[in-house]
């Protein structure tokens, strides 16, 4: 692992050195699923992840083309859209792809500036500069294209006070399972094509103002069959983290050209929310349904307690019960870390989500990427695609 953070202060408003942080970026501000029946979808996110209805647009708001079902939970947001004919281009997406993101929202401040500093330095335009308004204000919005058919859409909302766009309306249900606990979006991962990495490496320098500040390569990411290689790119402020993966050469198949074949080209591999208490949010993930990736074997666990003693961790987790959930434990020089990951939320081997509580360690869970690729691996195997 290599790190350009090793002897820095972090610190939300840290800007990291080398980053020009011309848009800025104050965080995320809402992901964008196109979905086959946003309906069912979002009663998934809402049952099993615990979101709340916060918005809807559709027939009964005189959206004819689609339907948009807004969840929330914490700080985060997320869109669930479907097509309501034929003709929608939202189909195209969903025939390629299948269900997956779409849109990673950005909320900034001067949605046209971002817009125009960010296609200056060469990104290619999804959305011109937008004004939508409605009785709560107005909001501007701008997009550009960044790996694949994804979008990065820059939402400035400063003079906007309705519930979260134009367009849509306040929806209340008469359904509401309780959060699990979900906070923000830790980080989101793209996956690129063979020998694609450091050309969005570099499109996220040079057209975000990005840095990079970690960088895993195929002797570190690997097991007797797969590999791949990382590397973690962030914003000026460090709010926002998108790792970037590609496959690598292995015996058998890399899990990132599984996904490149299901998704029929690059896109959003991950998404991380975080939690500050991954024992209940796990607990209750599992009971309302979601798949987890199996449990790492009884010897990951009995080697956890010397990799927090190699760096003088303790842990305040009761380890018996991280192990019964699956959970995995990292460790590196600032703290520790705790994360699991399900299995692909839709029928393709495709988007995935990560659960993820930091206790001081900033890394990705580098030590824990062997147990997590062998699992894996033997999903890959049941699907005849390893
Ligand atoms: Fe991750």
């Amino acid at each position: 692992m290599s790190t350009n953070l090793q002897n820095t202060e972090y610190g939300l408003e840290k800007i990291f050195e080398g980053a020009e942080d011309f848009l800025p970026l104050l965080g995320t501000d809402y992901v964008e699923f196109y979905v086959g029946n946003a309906k069912q979808a979002a009663h998934y996110y809402k049952t099993a992840f615990g979101f709340q209805n916060l918005a809807y647009a559709g027939l009964e708001t005189g959206i004819r083309d689609r339907a948009s079902y807004v969840l929330v939970q914490d700080k985060i947001r997320l869109v669930l859209t479907t097509p309501l004919n034929s003709e929608s281009k939202i189909n195209e997406h969903i025939v390629k792809h299948g269900d997956g993101v779409k849109i990673i929202a950005l909320w900034v401040d001067d949605a046209r500036s971002a817009f125009e500093e960010t296609t200056k330095r060469g990104a290619k335009v999804y959305m011109e500069p937008t004004v939508e308004s409605d009785e709560h204000g107005e909001v501007v919005r701008a997009g550009i294209y960044t790996y694949g058919e994804t979008v990065h859409m820059f939402v400035e909302r400063k003079n906007y006070h309705g519930k979260f766009l134009p367009g849509y309306v306040e929806h209340h249900s008469d359904y509401n399972p309780e959060p699990v606990g979900l906070k923000f979006i830790d980080h989101m991962v793209g996956n690129v094509g063979w020998n694609e990495m450091n050309t969005w490496v570099k499109w996220y320098e040079d057209v975000m103002g990005f840095v990079n500040f970690l960088s895993f390569d195929d002797k570190q990411i690997h097991t007797e069959y797969s590999a791949l290689m990382s590397k973690v790119m962030a914003n000026g402020n460090g709010r926002v983290k998108f790792p970037i993966n590609e496959p690598a050469e292995g015996k058998k198949k890399s899990q990132i050209e599984e996904y490149i074949d299901f998704y029929e080209g690059p896109g959003v591999q991950h998404l991380a929310v975080a939690t500050n208490d991954i024992i209940h949010t796990v607990t209750e993930m599992r009971k309302r349904g979601v798949e987890f990736l199996s449990h790492p074997p009884e010897e990951y666990y009995r080697a956890v307690p010397a990799r927090l003693q190699e760096f003088h961790h303790e842990m305040k987790e009761d380890i018996e019960k991280l192990a019964k959930l699956g959970i995995m434990i990292d460790a590196d020089e600032e703290g520790y870390l705790l994360q699991i990951f399900t299995k692909p939320v839709q029928d393709r081997p495709t988007l995935f989500f990560e659960i993820i509580q930091r206790m001081g360690a900033r890394g990705f869970g580098a030590g824990n990427f062997k147990a997590l690729f062998e699992s894996i691996e033997r999903e890959q195997a049941k699907r005849g695609t390893l």
